[in-house]
């Protein structure tokens, strides 16, 4: 369980704050002021500080100059009336992660809360796993291969791509990531961001595809308080997040031709424009983007601004799939086995060769995040020390025999998907966006799946 501090003078503050982190299942331990609060910072370790800005003795900022002395991990949630609003921006800049503006409502803290928190992980874990491994043992660079984000590859195509993205990453320059989905697109991103200067400094990944257009401009570029019906409060967007650091557009072939146009702006004039704000907020963010689309195409085809596309596509980096490098599915599904075997605590030594032949005549179309669920559903499911063909759950794979036979019957095939589709959305509690990244698709075309069976009366839910 999670433990919150609260530092607040008022004790009407505690109680609310202290009942509703305790109902999500935070654990909260609370004081009255910065002082008592620094010696309990320093005997125990908190996954966060939510602290008032305004208190007498130490004062919020204080507390907040004191975290980052004890514990600098520890995000820093401030809380601001009106009247200390300058207090909170300072804050942000001394290293706050967020601040909550009084009067705020349940759905507010608990949003800023989990954002926060997510983004003190994604901080810690861009400090660790840069390594590539270029031997098949999993073991060559000296890290441990169950590290995260490391990249495990022996394909040449690969370790030139991996020489190529490292070195760019000291440059400012925009990159453009291409590759289907599932390839390591996120891992590269990560490559060049921790081989910069700015590597201590935010890495902010924005999926242009999930978020709906119209929240997409807000999410990246922020609101001011009242800009729009239901902006109750103001929000950094994620240029500003990552101020210093660098930027990840997800999917950006996703994106709207008027997001585009303002992203361009953004490109050109190192400026973002807050929406509601009365001017424009320089930044100083390095920009990569992903694509799993042709966006050469999308120009052709005006779906894509063309002066854009050469602003993002500096340099171009192209991530094959899983299978064009068929050395790496060997080495990638030894990795993924001692990766979740060591995660659930057991004791597998490796993969029994009939499993490994079956899962070299794959095709992978869900490239190495398919291979990587295969493996970790056969890890959960092996009942010995090896991976045995049993535990291999492979249909939604078998793309050489079903999905790209032509005398296949078609509408067996769709019956296989949406059968797929209901059977993951179910195990995910009907979260899209996890049910999407697990069957290796885009949120994108999960959600137009659905609307299809929808309008066609297919039933998902309980096929
Ligand atoms: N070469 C690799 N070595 C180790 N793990 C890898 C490698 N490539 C990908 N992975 C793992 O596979 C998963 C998918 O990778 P990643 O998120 O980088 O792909 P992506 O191309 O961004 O996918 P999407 O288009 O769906 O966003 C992640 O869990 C990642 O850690
Ligand atoms: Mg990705």
């Amino acid at each position: 369980m999670k433990k919150i501090l609260i530092v607040d003078d008022e004790e009407g503050m505690r109680i609310a704050l202290n009942e509703a982190l305790s109902r999500v299942g935070f654990k909260v331990v609370s004081c009255a002021d910065g002082r008592e609060a620094v010696t309990k910072l320093k005997n125990d370790t908190y996954a966060m500080v939510i602290t008032d800005i305004k208190m007498p003795g130490l004062d919020g900022l204080g507390l907040l100059r004191e975290v980052k002395k004890i514990c600098p991990e520890t995000p820093v949630v401030m809380i601001t009336a009106y009247g200390t609003i300058d207090n909170a921006v300072e804050a942000m800049k001394d290293g706050a992660c967020d601040y909550l503006l009084k009067p705020f409502s349940f759905e507010n803290l608990i949003e800023i809360v989990k954002n926060g928190l997510a983004q003190a992980e994604m901080l810690f874990d861009n400090r660790t796993g840069d390594a590539v491994i270029s031997g098949g043992n999993g073991n060559g660079s000296g890290k441990k291969a169950t590290e995260s984000r490391t990249i495990v590859t022996g394909d040449p195509e690969m370790l030139r791509l991996i020489d190529m993205a490292r070195g760019v990453a000291a440059s400012n320059s925009t990159v453009l990531i291409y590759g289907q989905s599932g390839t390591g697109k996120e891992l590269i991103a990560h490559l060049i961001h921790n081989n910069s200067q700015r590597s201590n400094k935010a890495f902010v990944a924005v999926n242009c595809a999930a978020i709906p257009d119209n929240l997409l401009e807000s999410e990246l570029f922020g609101h001011e308080k009242g800009s729009f019906t239901g902006a109750t409060f103001r929000k950094f967007g994620k240029f500003e997040l990552a101020q210093g650091g660098t930027i990840l557009l997800d999917e950006i072939g996703e994106m709207s031709m008027t997001l585009q146009a303002k992203l361009l702006r953004v490109l050109q004039e190192f400026e973002i424009d807050r929406i509601g704000g009365k001017e424009p907020v320089p930044i100083d963010v390095r920009v990569i983007s992903t694509t799993n689309i042709d966006l050469k195409k999308a120009v052709q085809e005006n779906k894509f601004r063309e002066d854009l596309y050469y602003r993002l596509n500096v340099i171009p980096i192209k991530v094959p799939p899983l299978r064009e490098r068929k050395g790496d599915v060997e080495r990638l599904a030894k990795h993924f086995t001692a990766l979740h075997a060591e995660k659930v605590g057991k004791e597998i030594k490796g993969i029994g060769s009939d499993a490994m032949k079956e899962i070299k005549s794959m095709r992978w179309p869900g490239n190495v995040r398919e291979l990587q669920n295969t493996i970790e559903r056969a890890v959960l499911l092996c009942r010995t020390d090896e991976i045995g063909t049993t535990d291999l759950i492979l249909e939604e794979s078998r793309g050489d025999v079903a999905a790209e036979s032509s005398d296949f019957p078609t509408t067996t095939i769709e019956e296989m998907e949406r059968k797929l589709i209901a059977k993951t959305l179910d195990v995910t509690n009907g979260n899209r966006t996890h049910a999407a990244r697990s069957l290796g698709i885009s949120i994108r075309t999960l959600r137009n799946k659905l609307k299809e069976y929808k309008e066609r009366n297919l039933a998902v839910e309980g096929v």
